[in-house]
């Protein structure tokens, strides 16, 4: 691995560690403030954009529920770490701290479980997040957040209130200035219209944190086409916007797999008469590429705050690890190890990053 991977590695580690000590309650506020500086990927967009369809396809895995109406009902923290080539793919809740999952069908089932058992069975929901970490070879190392998607209006079952619920509960991660906005509209309804641009334009106006993602473009009306949109004359941004083709619901139906799917979008864009010139900077797998590499400059741009943070929590552990006197439970414990541990480690690959090359870049 690269020295800006490992670095990239190790903020992803360091933040389910200071996750899951948040969640025995045995942490300070440092953890949550180390949590807030490093960098995440929010998803956004309108109900049945294709925000949970996008997510898989950059994870390259069937796991999330989907489908019409509201199906993600609580925000879903999803963190990817590379592995080593050749090691076994699986999955891991924080809920559930000591279960690997190995299948993803029941990772997907383990999501509708853990939201009924905040939620109930019902359209309400809930700001409580999911944490699921996939350890895999085949992904980047990012941190991304499924959200409940944006409506206009309440269906039967549900609170008066809840649309303007939903869209509090997105804004509280969209409006941290480290968050990274995936703003997913679908190319099948008028740009001008569309839910996450408003709330992407309202958050971040310059557009410095925004990606434009386009889904659906398989089902324009034909002789149209989205370049407009794609070519940034519809609405610019400071990233390239990407066209996606997820599976439909008739794909899902019929089990059309993650590999077939990739295939099916590469080839849609390499033989699309509108889109051919674009097809090298289109697509799923483009678009995770291009999140990884965001990731990693903004990483890279905030590694003086990063390491003066983490020094800070270093030094705060420390002195906490002299008072471990006092009665600690055994998993809050293990976890102020690990994360001095991982500090540590980010620290000394940054300062050998430093005394190998120049400051700031190995590009
Ligand atoms: P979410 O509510 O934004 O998370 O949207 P989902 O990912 O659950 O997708 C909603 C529905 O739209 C599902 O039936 C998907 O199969 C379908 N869908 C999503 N993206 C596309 C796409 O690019 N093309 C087609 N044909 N269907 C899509
Ligand atoms: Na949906
Ligand atoms: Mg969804």
């Amino acid at each position: 691995m690269t020295t800006m991977e490992s670095l990239i590695g190790l903020v992803n580690r360091i933040q389910r560690a200071c996750t899951v000590l948040g969640d025995y309650g045995g942490g300070d506020s440092s953890f949550s403030s180390l949590w807030e500086a490093l960098p995440s990927v929010a998803v956004v967009g309108g109900q049945s954009s294709g925000k949970s369809s996008v997510l898989e396809s950059i994870v390259g895995r069937d796991f999330l529920p989907r489908g019409s109406g509201i199906v993600t009902r609580r925000p879903l923290v999803l963190q990817l770490h590379k592995t080593d080539e050749g090691s076994q793919e699986y999955a891991e809740f924080l809920h559930l701290p000591r279960r690997k999952f190995t299948d993803f069908s029941v990772v997907r089932r383990e999501i509708e479980e853990e939201t009924d058992r905040i939620t109930g069975k019902t359209k309400q929901i809930s700001p409580i997040p999911i944490h699921l970490s996939i350890y895999s070879p085949n992904v980047v190392n990012l941190t991304l957040i499924d959200l409940p998607g944006l409506t206009k209006v309440a269906v039967e079952g549900q609170p008066e209130n809840i649309v303007q619920e939903i869209e509090t509960m997105v804004r509280t991660y969209v409006e941290k200035p480290n968050s990274i906005i995936l703003a997913i509209s679908p190319a099948n309804q008028d740009i001008a219209t569309s839910d996450a641009i408003k709330l992407a334009r309202e958050v971040d106006p310059t557009g410095d944190r925004t990606f434009g993602v386009l889904t659906k473009l398989d089902l324009m009306d034909k002789g149209t086409n989205a370049l407009d949109v794609l070519e940034g004359r519809s609405y610019r941004l400071q990233h390239p916007w990407v066209g996606i083709v997820n599976r439909s619901q008739a794909d899902i139906n019929k089990n059309i797999n993650m590999i077939v799917a990739r295939q099916k979008e590469r080839e849609y864009f390499a033989t699309s008469p509108d889109y051919a010139h674009l097809a090298s900077k289109m697509g799923s797998e483009y678009l995770a590429k291009l999140l990884s590499k965001h990731l990693e400059s903004v990483i890279r741009a905030r590694i003086p705050s990063i390491t003066s943070m983490i020094n800070k929590t270093i030094d705060e552990l420390e002195s906490e690890m002299d008072h471990l006197g006092r009665p600690i439970a055994v998993d809050a414990g293990a976890q102020l190890y690990t994360i001095l541990e991982l500090c540590r480690a980010f620290d000394k690959i940054f300062k050998e990053h430093l005394d190998g090359g120049r400051p700031g870049g190995d590009r």
